[in-house]
């Protein structure tokens, strides 16, 4: 009597949440990964496998120096361990050990899940900034507001492998890494490749610890839509909200500086991903091109024209500058040729 009347309040929420969720419906890890687009997979397991096709040299030394630069350092009030985490005896054994010795193709679901709780630190409620096809526009705003919004990358554990390559050998390697070759991406034969688990892993945690409002960036200019339905984002992150601690999705949605328009807030697949959001209960609010994002383009292209940020006024500064610089340098000229 009393568990026919209880069952429903409590089973209902749970199976419904756990529905949502891919790898709760029995699925594995793996297969849901397989499901991802190889290129937006690409953008997150390799910085661009600049120092070749194995494990990135010294990766020990790299890995507890970026963990001790996040504690020490890089001094973010939020973000951060609330006790010291030890970089040598805890954090490098925790990751190492997930991999070492061991067959890069067949990494088991939980391999990193004793790394990524060590790592764990609480993020400030609406810190967390996802991100598709605008990897670095994601960071650049992370790293600018200051400690207040994280993407993955600026997590303690994402911060420390980001843009590393790692796999491990069975025998013959040095100290159980292959510094070689590691499976390369889109490998069919490779059934679970260890940094795509890693990654994996990490958005779904990533995803399931997000507090409040959370934001995701997506480049509105991409041919293929700005929301697609096997990115890494709609794949692994957004069915891991717990959408009892998150209410709301701020959408913001970045084109290119040429002008290339595919979706915009009011159009194309943005309606999908607003579909997606109400569907599972949250709010959504988006806006086009912040200025924010506007001014981080033209950083990286100062010279495009819509990167002008002469005034009527400054240009009257810029001229009686260039006006005194110019002065200066006759001058000198004249002394020198004297
Ligand atoms: C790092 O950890 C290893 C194993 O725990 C230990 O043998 C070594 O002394 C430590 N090194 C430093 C510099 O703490
Ligand atoms: C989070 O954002 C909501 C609006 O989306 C705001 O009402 C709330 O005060 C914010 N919470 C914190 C802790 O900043
Ligand atoms: C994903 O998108 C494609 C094309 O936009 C569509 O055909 C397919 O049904 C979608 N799949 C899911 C699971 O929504
Ligand atoms: C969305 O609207 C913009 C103009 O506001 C247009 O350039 C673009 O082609 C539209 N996209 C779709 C998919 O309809
Ligand atoms: C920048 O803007 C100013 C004032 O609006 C204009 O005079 C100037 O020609 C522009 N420069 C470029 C490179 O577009």
């Amino acid at each position: 009597m009393l568990f026919e009347s209880l069952l429903p309040n409590f089973v209902g929420p749970l199976v419904l949440a756990c529905l949502a969720t891919p790898t709760c419906r029995g699925e594995s890890l793996a297969s849901v990964l397989k499901r991802v687009d190889d290129e937006d997979f690409a953008a997150r397991v390799n910085g661009d496998r600049a120092a070749g096709p194995g494990t990135t040299l010294d990766i020990k030394e790299i890995v507890i120096g970026r963990c001790w630069d996040y504690q020490r350092v890089i001094g973010m009030k939020e973000g951060k361990p609330l006790s010291e985490v030890d970089c040598n005896g805890t954090a490098w054994p925790a990751f190492v050990n997930a991999f070492a010795y061991k067959s890069p193709c067949s990494t088991p679901e939980d391999a990193f899940s004793n790394f990524i709780k060590i790592m764990t630190v609480s993020l400030p409620v609406n810190g967390t900034l996802f991100w598709s096809g605008t990897k670095n526009l994601a960071l650049m705003y992370s790293e600018l507001s200051g400690g207040t919004m994280f993407s993955l990358e600026l997590t303690f554990f994402g911060y420390t492998v980001n843009g590393l390559t790692w796999c491990g050998k069975h025998t013959g390697g040095i100290h159980g890494i292959n510094y070689d070759s590691c499976p390369s991406f889109g490998d069919q034969s490779c059934q679970s490749p260890v940094s795509t688990v890693f990654w994996g892993s990490a958005s779904m945690s990533f995803a399931r610890q997000a507090r409040g409002s959370i934001s995701v960036l997506l480049d509105g200019s991409d041919p293929r839509g700005a929301f697609r339905n096997n990115s890494f984002f709609a794949t692994m992150e957004l069915p891991n909200l717990d959408t009892a601690m998150v209410d709301l999705v701020n959408i913001i949605v970045v084109h290119d500086l040429d002008g290339h328009i595919v979706d915009t807030c009011d159009n194309g697949t943005i309606l999908i991903l607003k579909d997606r959001i109400i569907q599972r209960g949250l709010q959504w609010k988006c806006k086009d091109d912040p200025k924010l994002a506007k001014l981080i383009q033209c950083t990286e292209n100062p010279d495009n024209e819509k990167c002008n940020l002469t005034s009527g006024v400054n240009t009257l500064h810029g001229r009686s500058w260039n006006f005194i610089v110019l002065t200066l340098l006759a001058s000198l000229w004249m002394i020198w040729t004297c």
